[in-house]
């Protein structure tokens, strides 16, 4: 194969292959495999075969600028204006200091659980079966009884039938906002918040409304007047570690925001994304501590057990949960049931806990390894409060800092990171960056915060 395609490169378009006979002989291997050799060239669009004639080299077709302008008046104006590509997604080249990613590195992942999962399952009836639109049910049983064992004696917890499984909860944000909100009806939101949440809502044509949230999540006097205001009867919000943030409500603070979610008669949007990223402090989702359907529950394992494994569940009670499970019935009938099996295997394996246990301090040394980097080598980037979870540092740069302009000068060095504007539903009230310490290789950790440093430093000559 290596030898005809250094030949195919080297030869006129058209050029006719030597014939299957010729090939057997001069590379001594059997006909099936000298035409296995051929079909995997045909499949890499690198030769094509004519039946009875022989195989030739791809004849090259000549580029032509397509005119696509007609599109333009079929598409009218786009429904968004926002960047399309998100930094916390952007691929980079191996030797970029990745600061920017929301997905944490392999090292963080419970690898030989995952590898072994896939066997298991490969061997299971998993990779043939349809699964309920819900879920699998053992998996449903797993979120609801998460919630169960944390749940107080007085609170009656999620039932497994109210968990809806979902291909990672981008896909489950999507659909809440579709089915508990909907076009033109406002949705209150923190500011900053999740910039997927903000482009769900976008895509599902709600209205979003900010609300200021601290280290300690919103006030509730905000909170309460601004669904007083608005008529709002949704607010998204990540009560632990927040993205971008990394604040966590004090448990006071969190009964307070239910009782205003309560008395508005409206439904609190809990994203626990960072569950099982806990360093100080293990989080207690409000859902376990409501039964009344107020609080419609995310919980993602992508980022936790692999971005390969993109499982999800909502859990919703009442006629909220029949809403979402008929419009992600709608949307994708199913989610596939090989890679629920795969989840189920690993969350339920004894090395699951093992795993978790040992990912908290690993987080922690990351965490102050960035934040020690950041002191000594810049400065002017300020950490806004020292995540007691989570995956990222959320910084304060000095006022009139050019963010874009430092995110490009970085990146010409070496670094990328993630400019806090993103995370704005409206205007930044300031300057931010957000630094993910959870990517490929620490170590490199001071070399990042050098480069910023005086990428920033460039901006703010003494
Ligand atoms: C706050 C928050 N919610 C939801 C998601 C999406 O999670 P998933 O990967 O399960 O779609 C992310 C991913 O970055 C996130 O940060």
């Amino acid at each position: 194969m290596a030898d005809l395609r250094d030949w195919i490169a080297s030869a006129p378009s058209g050029a006719k292959l030597p014939s299957t006979r010729t090939l057997v002989a001069r590379y001594t291997a059997s006909p099936v495999t000298v035409q296995k050799a051929l079909r995997t060239l045909v499949a890499q669009g690198l030769v094509e075969s004519r039946p009875g004639v022989g195989t030739f080299v791809r004849v090259v077709r000549p580029a032509r600028s397509a005119d696509y302008s007609w599109q333009t008046a079929a598409l009218g104006t786009p429904r968004s204006r926002r960047a399309q590509l998100f930094t916390s997604l952007r691929t980079v080249p191996n030797d970029t200091i990745a600061l920017h990613s929301g997905y944490p590195d392999r090292e963080l992942l419970p690898v030989r659980l995952v590898r072994a999962a896939f066997t298991r399952a490969a061997r299971s009836d998993a990779v043939l079966d349809r699964p309920p639109t819900a879920g699998l049910p053992e998996l449903q049983a797993w979120f609801a009884t998460e919630l169960a064992t944390v749940a107080p004696a007085a609170v009656m917890p999620p039932m497994p039938s109210d968990v809806i499984v979902f291909a990672g909860s981008q896909s489950g944000l999507n659909t809440t906002f579709q089915s508990l909100v909907g076009p033109g009806r406002p949705l209150l939101v923190e500011s900053p918040t999740y910039w997927g949440a903000l482009m769900a809502a976008e895509r599902a044509g709600v209205r979003v409304i900010p609300v200021p949230s601290g280290p300690h999540g919103p006030r509730p006097e905000e909170l309460a007047r601004a669904f007083e205001q608005t008529g709002a009867r949704a607010f998204y919000a990540q009560p632990h570690f927040a993205n971008p943030t990394g604040a966590q409500w004090t448990p006071p603070a969190a009964d307070r925001v239910l009782e205003v979610v309560r008395e508005h008669g409206a439904f609190l949007v809990e994203d626990d994304w960072a569950h099982d990223f806990g360093i100080e402090s293990v989080p207690v989702p409000l859902a376990a501590r409501d039964d009344s359907g107020h609080v419609i529950y995310l919980r993602s394992l992508t980022k936790s057990v692999s971005p390969s494994v993109r499982i999800a569940a909502v859990v919703a009670r009442g006629p909220a949960r029949d809403r979402i499970l008929s419009d992600a019935q709608a949307e994708s009938m199913y989610v596939s049931g090989l890679l629920q099996a795969v989840a189920l295997d690993i969350v339920t394996h004894p090395g699951w806990r093992t795993h978790l246990r040992g990912l908290g301090p690993r987080l922690a040394n990351r965490r102050d390894l960035l934040l020690t980097a950041l002191r000594e080598h810049a400065p002017g980037v300020v950490p806004e409060l020292v995540p007691r979870g989570g995956l990222n540092l959320w910084a304060r740069l000095p006022e009139r800092t050019d963010v874009a302009r430092l995110i490009r000068d970085c990146e010409a060095a070496g670094v990328i990171a993630a400019p806090g504007d993103e995370w704005f539903p409206g205007e930044p009230p300031g300057a931010y960056l957000r630094l993910n310490y959870s990517g490929p290789n620490p170590g490199a950790f001071g070399d990042g915060a050098r480069i910023i440093g005086r990428a920033l430093a460039g901006q703010h000559p003494e």
